[in-house]
């Protein structure tokens, strides 16, 4: 296996933004001690961000206002690439009347990763999800037509991007279009799909190159890396990425959620497997939303059900992370929000919580010190054995 070099980051440039301390190491304090919640927040070498640092392996999270907003320090301190978790979408930029732009959210975004030495991931500019009222009613009620929604999806991605212009690392052009059937294909059903025709989607692409051309553009989606058990949405989307590539559509990169779930199991293998087969064709790989969800007793506290589950959460987010470590096409790891206080699993699994590396009170958990391990075996080596004295 290719051992993750200095020269695998893909943007230029990217390397020299990631600050956040390539130095020297104190040795830092591990779980169960006092200083480990104290460490767990500091910025600089001994964060996430800062052993990633050191083996150009930007390490990410996707942030709300409240996490920018109130917890400062851990949302600047930990990572060095940053998602909105909504601030970028469609229905927050546009919201209620079309050509009436709200980007308090994404310019804070931006600002904040600026302030802190930060990447920025963009996130998403085509999904059936999060599209402004104004738009998905207007499309069913007739009064756009496929020709305007054309055109309408070109001024949002040119509004957007030349907004942003130069400050985007990656891009999240095309989110979630395939089916999590057996065969996996381009879901029929999708409303972009229905609406604008497949053809769309590789529109989308070019509409962001030209207006960015510098940013790296990904398809992004779940159960991509073998998590449906079958492999065959990897497939579909692997065959599909390569056939456009072929064609001249300016994918750079396969962005995969990798939201995983206790109760289904998890084969580490072929994740990494499947992040190898991408990068076999060129691609680059970003692990874009990762989190580990499970069976909770309530959302607010968030404790888990099943005691095993507390040590089956942290050994998937390490096996991710291995796994990311490595391949060296995987340019970036990110979890979707890094405290389970405003995780969007609560609401969205029914009875499941406990999904990210800090809980619910911003305390690091030990998915958090799994990472931070891996992280710092693979910047630093294992610790080897001393010699045995010779008598
Ligand atoms: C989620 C956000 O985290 C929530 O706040 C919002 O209510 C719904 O969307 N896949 C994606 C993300 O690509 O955009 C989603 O984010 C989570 C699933």
């Amino acid at each position: 296996m290719e051992r993750r070099s200095v020269l695998t980051l893909g943007a230029a440039g990217a390397a020299a933004l990631v600050a956040g301390g390539a130095g020297l190491l104190a040795s830092p304090a591990w779980a169960d001690s006092p200083k480990a919640a104290e460490a767990a927040r500091k910025t600089g070498a001994d964060s996430l961000r800062g052993y990633g640092a050191r083996i150009n392996l930007p390490i990410g999270s996707a942030l709300t206002p409240q996490d920018i907003e109130q917890w400062a320090e851990i949302s600047g301190g930990q990572f060095s690439v940053v998602t909105g978790a909504n601030a970028m979408k469609w229905q927050t930029v546009e919201p209620t009347t079309q050509g009436v732009y709200d980007w308090t959210d994404a310019d804070q975004l931006v600002a904040f990763a600026h302030a802190n030495h930060q990447l920025v991931r963009g996130h998403t500019l085509l999904w059936h999800n999060q599209l402004p009222n104004w738009l998905t009613a207007g499309v069913a009620a007739g009064t756009i037509s496929k020709t305007q929604l054309w055109s309408l999806l070109e001024k949002h991605i040119f509004t957007e991007l030349g907004r942003y212009k130069g400050k985007i690392w990656q891009w999240d052009v095309a989110n979630e279009f395939f089916t999590d059937s057996n065969p996996s294909g381009i879901n029929p059903n999708d409303w972009w799909v229905v609406n604008a025709g497949e053809d769309i989607i590789a529109q989308a692409f070019k509409w962001a190159h030209e207006a960015d051309p510098h940013a790296l553009l990904f398809y992004n989606d779940y159960n991509v890396t073998g998590e449906d058990g079958t492999n065959a949405k990897h497939d579909a989307v692997f065959a599909w990425v390569q056939q456009q590539r072929d064609a001249g559509v300016p994918i750079h990169g396969v962005g995969t959620q990798a939201h995983l779930d206790t109760q289904y199991g998890f084969d580490p293998q072929r994740f990494q497997t499947d992040l190898e087969h991408y990068a076999s064709i060129g691609l680059k790989i970003a692990v874009t939303e990762a989190d580990v969800r499970t069976f909770v007793s309530d959302a607010t506290t968030q404790t888990p059900t099943d005691s095993l589950s507390q040590f089956a959460q942290p050994f998937e987010y390490s096996a991710m992370m291995q796994a990311a470590i490595a391949v060296p096409e995987v340019i970036s790891f990110t979890v979707w929000g890094w405290t389970d206080a405003d995780s969007w699993v609560p609401g969205t699994f029914k009875g499941e919580g406990y999904a990210c590396i800090y809980d619910v009170n911003q305390q690091p958990k030990q998915a958090y010190y799994s990472l931070l391990q891996d992280l710092k075996i693979a910047a630093e080596g294992a610790p080897r054995r001393a010699p045995l004295p010779r008598a």
